[in-house]
This record gives structure tokens, sequence and C-alpha cells, in this order.
């Protein structure tokens, strides 16, 4: 089978890695990829977010499935494109992938489908949302609809705080301007996985990220500092209750409008007293998550995502090990604010992983022979272990032996925990 996957960062490393381990697999292209990823697969140069471009690709290359790693493909319409075409994609069309890229879309649809999340009001109006916001005080969440890279969401702790972040709404800096205004959620996050074939919802796993830059979970919010899966909230009661009252209803009402879901569905979700409510969807693996599955999951990643863009995920079965996975990204100093690029790295140039150890890069570049920083977030290491203390002591071994002064990375990832 010649497969192409679509992204460049840790996570698509991740799906690289686990792909190449099946058998099935003739040829992996990545587009764009990175410099990680060269060294285990093809990198093409390719418009990701441009249907025709993929479609085409695709054509020439003769792909047999598409895997797409980022939502921007797929806001695009490239599952669309690739379905006309005949092509086999992972990932939804662009009317499913609203799911993501529109939060008073997902709120609707929870609406229609009773699914439990916070109470909220949509607004197009500067005006009308200021006054909204001062009439029902604070704390109070203020999300930009629309794609915003994850940082489209203020929890205002004061009203001051909220008409802020609803002028930033307004401003047009997160693209749309309509803002979704809505209650704080309390309790514990947890992000939950499935594989939906428009009918068949599979569950992939949990896992729990560290958004916030600093130990502690503390600072400015990032793509993602580390993660660890499977997340100890989610137990096997909160799981059942999450697909029964919220996954399940939610992607039979995009069935019923004719828009069912295809897929990987990240279910963003917050957890009180062992009840979980929906804090967002998104419709792609999250990363650093995707780095912990992937360690998790292995080669028949690859069985179950090509059954899920086929359609046959009815007689999937996942194979679970009673293993634990942990991912800690390293990253540039200085982000998610301003940092260098071009500084070297040493130490991984030999590693070449094993099925429980694994540097995925996300943002490096090769210039003369070494490994370079050329992002933000630069690499994740990822371990599985029999527990999650295991995997945690031997990510931050391979992390000690990376030699990069100009990178760091948060020691406490997994914490909560443990
Ligand atoms: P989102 O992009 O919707 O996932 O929001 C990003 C982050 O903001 C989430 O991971 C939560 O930590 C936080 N957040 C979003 N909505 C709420 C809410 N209603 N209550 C509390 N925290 C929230
Ligand atoms: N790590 C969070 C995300 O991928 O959205």
């Amino acid at each position: 089978m010649n497969i192409l996957i679509l992204g460049g960062g840790g996570r698509e490393h991740a799906l690289a890695w686990a792909t190449l381990q099946n058998p099935k697999c003739d040829r992996l292209v990545v587009a764009p990829g990175n410099a990680g990823i060269a060294r285990m697969a093809e990198c093409a140069d390719l418009r990701v977010d441009d249907p025709a471009a993929v479609v085409a690709f695709a054509d020439e290359e003769s792909i047999d499935l598409v895997i797409v790693g980022p939502e921007a493909p797929l806001v695009a319409g490239v599952a669309d494109a690739l379905a006309e075409a005949g092509v086999a994609c992972l990932g939804p069309t662009r009317e499913a992938a609203r799911l993501e890229g529109s939060k008073a879309f997902t709120k609707e649809i929870c609406a229609a489908a009773g699914a439990p999340t916070a109470a909220y009001a949509v607004f197009d109006d500067l005006d009308a949302a200021l006054d909204h916001v001062t009439q029902r005080g604070a704390p109070v969440v203020v999300k930009a609809d629309g794609l915003a890279a994850g940082k489209g969401v203020t929890v205002a702790a004061t009203v001051e705080e909220a008409h802020l972040a609803l002028r930033d709404v307004f401003d047009g800096r997160h693209g749309e301007a309509r803002a979704v205004v809505e209650d704080v959620l309390r309790g514990e996050e947890a992000s939950f996985f499935c594989l939906v074939d428009g009918e068949t919802i599979l569950p992939l796993g949990s896992a729990q990220d560290h958004k916030r830059v600093g130990e502690g979970d503390t600072g400015p919010n990032t793509g993602g500092m580390g993660a660890y899966s499977p997340a100890p909230v989610m137990t096997p009661e909160v799981e059942r209750r999450a697909l029964e009252e919220i996954v399940c209803p939610c992607m039979a009402e995009m069935a019923r409008r004719g828009t069912p879901f295809r897929g990987v569905l990240f279910t963003g979700l917050m957890i009180e007293d062992g009840a979980p409510s929906l804090v967002e969807f998104n419709v792609r693996f999250g990363d650093p998550e995707c780095q912990c599955l992937m360690m998790r999951l292995g080669g028949q990643a690859l069985d179950l995502v090509q059954a899920c863009a086929e359609g046959r995920l009815g007689d999937a079965r996942v194979r679970w090990a009673d293993d634990h996975a942990m991912c800690v990204v390293m990253a540039a100093k200085g982000y998610p604010g301003a940092y260098a690029k071009g500084s070297a790295i040493g130490g991984i140039e030999d590693f070449a992983g094993t099925s429980d150890r694994m540097v995925f890069h996300a943002g490096t570049a090769r210039e003369g022979g070494r490994y370079v920083a050329a992002g933000g977030r630069v690499l994740g290491v990822a371990a599985r272990g029999d527990t999650l203390r295991e995997a945690r002591d031997a990510a931050y071994a391979v992390v000690d032996a990376v030699d990069w002064p100009e990178g760091f990375s948060r020691r406490d990832i997994g914490w909560r925990a443990l």
C-alpha cells in the first residue's frame, strides 16, 4: 500500500513511525515532513491545504491512503476532494470538520444531541457581547469562533478581562468576527480519542496534555508541552458516559444531518465528580497526544486508520497492552513567545529509537550534517512502560541525553497522574 501523510510536526513523525512498522506499508510519503521524518520516509513539497494539489499528487504517485495530520487541510476540503477522486482518506469532509472549525456549530450539535456542555451564547456583534458579559459577570469563557490554533480561548476571571478578549475577537484578530461566551466548567480535563467511520465508533484511548509553558501548569498557553496516555481520570465508567452522553449522540446528529463524521474524533472533556462535559471537539489527533497513542498502538495503528478511512471499523479491534506512554516536548527557549532558530542539537544523531523509546521531530532542520532548531516546539521525546512512572523515567533519561543548551522542557509532565 502507498501511503501519504499530510503534515510536518511531531504528530506526523509519530504517525509515520507507526505506519512504517506495519508490513502493509510499501511506500510512505510525508508532505511536507521535517528533518526527522526525512530520515525514515520520503518527504514531498506539496501545498497540503490545496485540495486539487493533493488529489493530483495522490494520482501521480498512486497513493492508496491519505492520513491527514492537522485540521487546516480538512477545513479546506481535502477529504472531500480525495473522496471524489476515489482515494481513501483519514479525515472528515469540510462540513464535518466544522466540529473543530466552528465552536458555535459544535454548540448547536450538542444542543440538538442533548450532550452536556457549558451553557453559552453566540454573538456577531461586539456591543451585544460586551453587554451580555457585563450583565452575567465573571468568571466567564470567551472564545473566537473559527480556527485560532488553540489561541482563541480566554478563561476570564474578571469582566474587564472578558471585555478585552471580546474586543480582541472583534478586531478580526482571530479570523471570523463571531464570539462564543460560555460558563466556566470545573473539574479535570482529559482528551478522549475515537475513530469514527460514519457509523461505527471505535475508542482509541485517552490522554492528558499540559498546555501551559511553565511547571505546575503556569504561564502562557502553548500547543502542548507534554502528554501521557492513558489518563487516570478516564475510568471505564467515565469513558462509558463520555461515549453514551457525548460522542454517540453527537455523531448520530451529524449523520442525521446527512454529514456523517469520518476520521479521528478528539473529544476534549471536563470531568467533575465522574460526570463528563464537552469542552471541544477536534477532528484530528492531538499533538503531542498522538505521540503517546502511537507509542502504545505501534504498527496496528495503520490497520485501524485504514479500516476507518474505508468504512470498515465494524470489524476492527484494538489490541491493547496494559501499558503507559509519555511524551515530553523540548522547545526553543522563549517559546511560546519569540525564540531563535538555528541552534545546533546534539545527542540525537545516533538515536535510532526502539519500539518503546523515540525522539519525534517537530521543528528541526538539517544544516551542515547536523540537526538545528527550526521552530518553537522542536522535539517530542516519547517512551512507553508498564507504569506511567516507568514511561516518565525512560522519557526523561532520553531528554537528558539531548545536548541542546538553547532548548528547554518541563520537568513535571504527568505530575497530576503521578
Ligand atoms: P478549546 O480550544 O475550546 O479547547 O479551549 C482551550 C482550553 O481552554 C481548554 O483546553 C480548557 O482548558 C479551556 N476551556 C475552554 N472552555 C472552557 C470552559 N467552558 N470552562 C473551563 N475551561 C475552558
Ligand atoms: N495538544 C492539543 C492539541 O493538539 O490540540
